[in-house]
């Protein structure tokens, strides 16, 4: 059990310190020059994450699980401070106290809600308390979907206005997934009558067909932008960036369809 603790802590926190590094910088970008104190706290926040992305990866998978329950604790005070940074920022910028700073309010709200599920995350796996499967499998959902929608509409608003065809795709993308949201807020609303197998089962399906198209528009877009080939102010590192959230989507998909199966065999109908 305890290697399983190490390194699931160890994957959540390789993943995660790196979006958290990335995000420190593309808010840095999107600030004016004038705005030098948040400038220095975002490369405060990006040398913290840096920093905890390299331990992690430092640490080899048979650490003492008492070691990587101290390291968890410390990374979760850093995500609460650049929780808390960022929401200080979208406080200024909705308050118009930064004119003319580049990062939309939506994208500093979304990394905000990135850093605040790396937080629960920290939290389940140092208390232990995992959510029971049919309730880890709806908001999981929940929150990736919004997420999901979100990165489509950045794209959308960040491309070139002349690259006509590819806004369309991406808006195209930005509806079919606010629907599977919508969806996926019904389902959870009709909780725990509509935790019945073959339901969930259905649902992670349809979603992670649409996550998989999302995620190859992400890769073409991002091969695009990183060979000059369109027109667009998305940095190539927030193209990464946003693929590989998606990717991240998947292999959690992928778990639940795993997990549902074996309930499949072992318990046919509903799950509680
Ligand atoms: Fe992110
Ligand atoms: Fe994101």
């Amino acid at each position: 059990m305890s290697d399983e603790f190490v390194t699931r802590s160890l994957d959540e926190i390789r993943f995660w310190s790196r979006i958290m590094k990335e995000h420190s910088l593309f808010l840095r970008l999107g600030f004016r020059c004038e705005d030098t104190q948040l400038i220095k706290e975002a490369l405060e926040f990006q040398a913290i994450f840096e920093d905890i992305e390299r331990r992690a990866h430092a640490y080899p998978s048979n650490t003492d699980p008492q070691t990587i329950r101290d390291f968890n604790t410390e990374v979760h005070t850093a995500v609460t401070r650049i929780w808390a940074f960022k929401r200080k920022v979208l406080g200024l910028i909705l308050t118009c106290k930064l004119p003319g700073q580049n990062n939309f309010p939506l994208l500093v709200d979304h990394v905000s809600r990135e850093a605040n599920y790396f937080r629960n995350r920290l939290e389940e796996l140092n208390t232990g308390r995992l959510e029971p499967l049919p309730d880890a499998i709806i908001d999981e959902n929940v929150f990736f979907l919004k997420i999901m929608a979100d990165h489509a509409k950045f794209i959308s608003h960040l491309l070139d206005p002349s690259e006509r065809k590819l806004v369309e795709q991406a808006r195209e993308f930005s509806n079919e997934f606010d629907t599977l949201m919508f969806q996926a807020v019904d389902l959870s609303s009709m909780r725990p009558q509509s935790q019945t197998v073959p339901l969930l089962s259905q649902f992670v399906d349809e979603n992670r067909v649409s996550v998989k198209s999302l995620r190859d528009f992400k890769k073409t877009a991002r091969d695009l932008i990183e060979e000059c080939r369109i027109k667009s102010i998305i940095h190539p590192l927030l193209a990464d960036h946003v693929f590989r959230e998606a990717e991240r989507f998947l292999f959690i998909l992928d778990m639940f369809d795993q997990s549902l199966s074996g309930v499949k065999v072992n318990k046919r109908e509903i799950l509680f």
